[in-house]
């Protein structure tokens, strides 16, 4: 019997008598699914369970009490039979009885040997039903069927609408009800691993009637939307009307106001440096519930990568997060009267970075602190250097964007910890269908957005 040309088949077994041969916890579980689906149930044991006996005792199956004797399988027309006996001698011979009588046979001991084998199955709370084949392999069906129920749990997984609640996949999420609240949700979708999005952001933006998304945002996640998301892209783009924060948080109000459920995708956390504070804001004046699920920051999480951690016992118990967006002065305010032992992060640094070291040797740090600089952390661009302020302040440098900016002795962690995350290998539902309808719908969002 050769796992490999199983044929995956729903059976329906309403009145049809089952043979079960054995009554332990093995048939037990076998019994309470036959029951389930409305068979028949036979069952020849000497010995049974106490659930079994009850199920005997309300009538819900037929005990016979002994061993298996070969005329049993004429006890009635058996359409399926099941040997759990724990008895490899038994459970080979109903094998072979129900062979030679054309029964489809169940041997709980050994998927090899079935002419039938039980899916792992299970069932979600409105009636999905996922049934899995391990290739004879139970452990492997029941890891992957635990997996499908967990992500089709969360929402991960869209089933789309039940037959009969929307005309199809692609009006089913733009067309809100009039009386329905629309909401916002802020989602951190990390720093540009599309693995790094949280489950709980993931989620969300599947249940979304639209995204607005910046062009930070991972491509690889819109991959994983469900068609029928619309997409509104609100990020600079070369040639096209870039948007103000403050048509951002129109954007977002406006769609919510008309009873849409609107997810706002922001780069690594939607509070570091995100602007997520004012579109928050915008929500809390209309009246319109917002939602802020956290992203994992670049500004810890890009260091980690790069074998850099921002604290390290022994060497500094804190770390300040500045933005370099202006420069030295910005830098030099945040620092403040912070001791120089605590590492210094610093995001949107890249084009003022010599003056940045040259300022910082000013107010006194060593010239020899060591520097780290991560570009594209956590995409498979990422590339380190490594130096020091008084190099940098010296010979210069120009690093990519975006970058993140260590410094601190904990850059030193790097020679002995090594880059310690690989790029993605995710690759989800990428395929080019899926990509084309993805960029159509974009394209179309932004026309939207132009125009209003
Ligand atoms: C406007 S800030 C947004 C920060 C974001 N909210 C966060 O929590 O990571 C953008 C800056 O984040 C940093 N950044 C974001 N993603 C990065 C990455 N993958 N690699 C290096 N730097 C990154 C860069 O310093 C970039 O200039």
């Amino acid at each position: 019997m050769s796992a490999q040309h199983d044929l995956p088949l729903f059976v329906d077994l309403e009145a049809k008598p089952v043979l079960v041969v054995g009554g332990g916890v093995v048939a037990e579980r076998k019994i309470n699914s036959l029951l389930e689906s409305g068979a028949i149930v036979t069952v020849v044991a000497p010995e049974i369970t106490g659930h079994i006996r009850n199920l005997e005792q309300s009538n819900a199956l037929i005990w016979v009490t002994r061993e298996f004797e070969v005329l049993d399988l004429q006890l009635a027309k058996f359409w399926l039979a099941i040997t759990a006996t724990g008895v490899a001698d038994v459970d080979n011979l109903v094998v072979a009885l129900c062979e030679d009588d054309q029964i489809w046979c169940v041997n709980c001991a050994s998927g090899q040997t079935s002419s039938a084998v039980f899916a792992a199955q299970g069932k979600t709370a409105d009636g999905i039903q996922i049934a899995v084949s391990g290739n004879r392999d139970p452990k492997r069906a029941v890891a992957v069927r635990d997996a499908i129920l967990y992500e089709l749990d969360l929402g991960l997984i869209d089933p789309g609408p039940q037959r009969g609640q929307a005309l199809g996949s692609d009006t089913a999420h733009i067309s809100p009800s009039a009386d329905k609240t629309g909401t916002v949700t802020l989602v951190g979708d990390g720093p540009g691993d599309p693995e790094l999005i949280t489950l709980r952001g993931l989620a969300r933006i599947r249940q979304a009637d639209v995204v607005v998304v910046d062009r930070l945002a991972p491509q690889a996640l819109w991959t994983r939307l469900p068609l029928g998301i619309e997409i509104v892209k609100v990020g600079k783009e070369p040639g096209k009307h870039s948007v103000s924060q403050d048509e951002i948080n129109e954007i977002i109000v406006d769609r919510a106001l008309k009873g849409q459920q609107v997810v706002r995708i922001k780069g690594g956390d939607s509070f570091v440096l995100g602007r997520g504070g004012e579109e928050v804001q915008a929500c809390v004046t209309a009246g319109i519930p917002v939602e802020v699920v956290p992203g994992i920051t670049s500004s810890i999480a890009v260091p980690a990568a790069a074998g850099i951690p921002v604290t390290h016992r022994g060497v500094t118990s804190s770390f300040i997060m500045a933005s370099a967006h202006d420069g030295a002065k910005s830098v030099l305010s945040a620092i403040g009267n912070t001791p120089s032992e605590a590492t210094l992060v610093l995001l949107m640094g890249a084009g003022r970075l010599t003056e940045i070291c040259q300022a910082l040797i000013e107010v006194g740090y060593s010239p020899t602190t060591p520097l780290g600089v991560v570009e594209a952390g956590l995409t498979p661009d990422q590339n380190v250097t490594i130096s020091t302020l008084q190099e940098v302040a010296q010979n210069g440098l120009k690093p990519g964007n975006p970058s993140v900016v260590v410094i601190g002795e904990v850059v030193r962690m790097r020679t002995e910890l090594g880059d310690l995350s690989p790029a993605s290998t995710y690759s989800g539902f990428l395929n080019s269908e899926h990509i084309d309808s993805r960029e159509s719908a974009t394209s179309r969002a932004n026309f939207d957005v132009a125009s209003s």
